[in-house]
């Protein structure tokens, strides 16, 4: 198993939790789940690869940057390098980006910088979007901002629904982001 250590941050379902758990070959070990909804689906998925969780309310602090202080801290403890964001709903502030800076990946599901935020799959059906896709990128302190690392295409057709067009981003979402991982922690 690798010697680099991971934390994947999620606040849902957790699909692309499991995808990068069930990846061969996968250049970091999951050391840590961090999850920010003590009822999130993804916890239970967590339990089933062993991985441990710390789940941290951001209610329970008076501010951001004391919610941080507190994940950073565990993060240290679990000698966490890497982190990656799969369904993380919140913005990261300064104490998380500067704790680890260049180190913290998110995947979204669109073609950034169109359609950032929430629901980027309705915005672009809505939209009437021909294409949509994925970016893998680098974060800062913007919504669905920062560096580009992966993006893929997705072509929404006539028949799609927003159901079927779902499903299709995240099949590549769960083929993409695995594969981005490993190319950037063997590059380095
Ligand atoms: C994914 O679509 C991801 O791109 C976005 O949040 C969703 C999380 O889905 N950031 P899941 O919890 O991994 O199923």
């Amino acid at each position: 198993m690798s010697n680099v250590r991971a934390a994947v941050f999620a606040s849902g379902t957790g699909s692309n939790f499991q995808a990068i758990m069930e990846t061969e070959s996968l250049a970091c070990e999951v050391a840590l789940l961090v999850c920010d909804k003590p009822q999130a689906i993804v916890l239970e998925r967590a339990k089933t690869y062993n991985v441990p969780t710390f789940i941290c309310d951001p209610k329970q602090f008076a501010s951001k940057a004391e919610y941080e202080q507190v994940i950073v801290e565990r993060l240290q403890e679990a000698e966490i390098s890497w982190i990656f964001l799969a369904g993380y709903m919140r913005i990261a502030g300064p104490t998380l980006l500067q704790a680890y800076e260049g180190k913290i990946v998110n995947i979204h599901p669109s073609l950034l910088p169109e359609f950032p935020g929430i629901d980027a799959i309705g915005q672009a059906f809505k939209a009437g979007a021909k294409r949509t896709g994925v970016t893998v990128h680098f974060i800062d302190e913007g919504i669905d901002t920062g560096p580009i690392i992966a993006q893929e295409t997705v072509t929404i057709q006539e028949k799609d629904t927003e159901t079927s067009l779902k499903e299709k981003i995240q099949k590549v979402e769960h083929e993409l982001y695995p594969r981005v991982i490993n190319q950037l922690l063997q590059s380095k």
